[in-house]
């Protein structure tokens, strides 16, 4: 049975979005692929703590929800890199900019957004909204949503994490 009051796993924006969507649903199983669609839209992939989310929400089994996450080639699980930079390339973004600082971070690292560079320290993905969009453009390193990034911003925040 779905359950419309369980805990989001944390107080990032990034829930709300995933909420909206099962709630436009009705919290219906049937919104599996596109609750998946939308976590992986906002966050870059699915990891076991947003599956397990999914799985009370609506009511739908862990393995149900894991086989579903992983037959489908569009669902990432987990990137690879020990650090992930999630750029997001949602419209408020966008205009902001992040398609240069995107750029700017495939070129200091060499890797385009979907890769990890070769020694796995860093995973680079796009994301299409990350809930803060009065704050574009937004850019996500490890989980921290930092807004009004500029390039310079983001690369020092990028340099600094890396070397943690
Ligand atoms: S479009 Fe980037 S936070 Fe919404």
């Amino acid at each position: 049975m779905s359950n419309a009051t369980v805990a989001v796993p944390s107080d990032d924006k990034r829930w709300k979005l995933v909420n909206a969507t099962m709630r436009r649903n009705g919290f219906r199983p049937d919104a599996l692929i596109e609750t998946l669609h939308t976590i992986q839209e906002s966050f870059g992939y699915l990891d076991d703590k947003a599956l397990t989310y999914v799985s009370e929400a609506l009511g739908v089994s862990p393995s149900q929800v894991y086989g579903v996450a992983t037959f489908y080639h569009f669902f990432n699980l987990k990137p690879k890199g020990k650090h992930v930079c999630s750029v997001c390339t949602g419209t408020a973004c966008y205009i902001k900019g992040s398609g240069a600082l995107l750029e700017k971070i495939e070129e200091k690292y060499g890797i385009k957004a979907g890769g990890t560079t070769a020694d796995s320290s860093l995973s680079l993905l796009t994301v299409r909204c990350v809930g803060a969009c009065g704050l574009a453009p937004a850019v996500v390193i490890d989980s921290e949503v930092s807004g009004n990034q500029t390039i310079e911003s983001t690369l020092s925040k990028l340099e600094e994490v890396l070397k943690s």
